[in-house]
């Protein structure tokens, strides 16, 4: 499973590209409105930070087909390495069908079952990105349906990947990587707690006593 980092905040995704473990980058109307920035703006300052795919949402309030296609031609236009992140809806795939042709990426978001998931893959999507917590948050096994979409999607041999999101938590990373998420795109607070064991704190202190109690500083 690969990492994307979920944000619109460049110095969150500065920190967790300086790290490696990042190949992407997902934002949603709710994280550039977080930033307070121009969307083209910050999307292009993200660009050219991450050597990756950028998913670029749609406005919030374009509903029909008409309006997302506009808004993802202009998306794509941003930088080679856009994705357009649609929305799950009838008006969403018909935009997903269109932009596919035309050899733009797109990313079905706010998926909720694995009928959606199928649906958004037919249509064309690159990725397709069920919401983990968001699930978790109504007391539905968020994880259930990521293993629902794994197993779909192998039977019928669909290249869509499948973009673990809405991630809250390290166990949530876990998670979603042994049910099969091709990515997971993680907020960079997960990441850094990822990092920690505290076996691996006292480890360290450890190393560091026993060398200066010989070396010295
Ligand atoms: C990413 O594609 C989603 O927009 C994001 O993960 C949603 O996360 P949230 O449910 O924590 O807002």
């Amino acid at each position: 499973m690969k990492f994307f980092i979920d944000t619109a905040n460049v110095e969150d995704i500065k920190k967790a590209n300086d790290m490696g473990v990042i190949c992407g980058v997902t934002t949603n109307p709710s994280l550039i409105a977080k930033e307070g920035k121009v969307f083209e703006e910050v999307i292009a300052e993200i660009a050219s930070i991450v050597d990756g795919p950028i998913s670029g949402e749609v406005k919030a309030t374009t509903t029909d087909a008409e309006g997302m296609i506009a808004e993802g031609r202009e998306i794509a236009k941003i930088h080679p390495n856009m994705v357009v992140k649609i929305p799950m809806t009838v008006e969403g795939l018909k935009a997903v069908k269109v932009l596919t042709a035309e050899g733009i990426k797109t990313n079905v978001t706010l998926i909720f079952n694995a009928n959606q998931a199928l649906l958004a893959a037919r249509a064309g999507a690159t990725y397709v990105s069920p919401f983990l917590g968001r699930l978790d948050d109504i007391s539905t096994r968020g994880v259930d349906l990521i293993s629902e979409i794994a197993q779909i999607f192998e039977v019928a041999g669909i290249d869509t990947e499948i973009i673990a999101a809405s991630v809250r938590n390290p166990i949530h990373v876990t998670d979603c990587a042994l049910a099969g998420a091709d990515i997971a795109t993680v907020p960079y607070k997960v990441i850094e707690q990822m990092t920690h064991h505290p076996l691996t704190d006292a480890g360290i202190e450890k190393f560091q006593a026993d060398y200066k109690a010989v070396f010295g500083e």
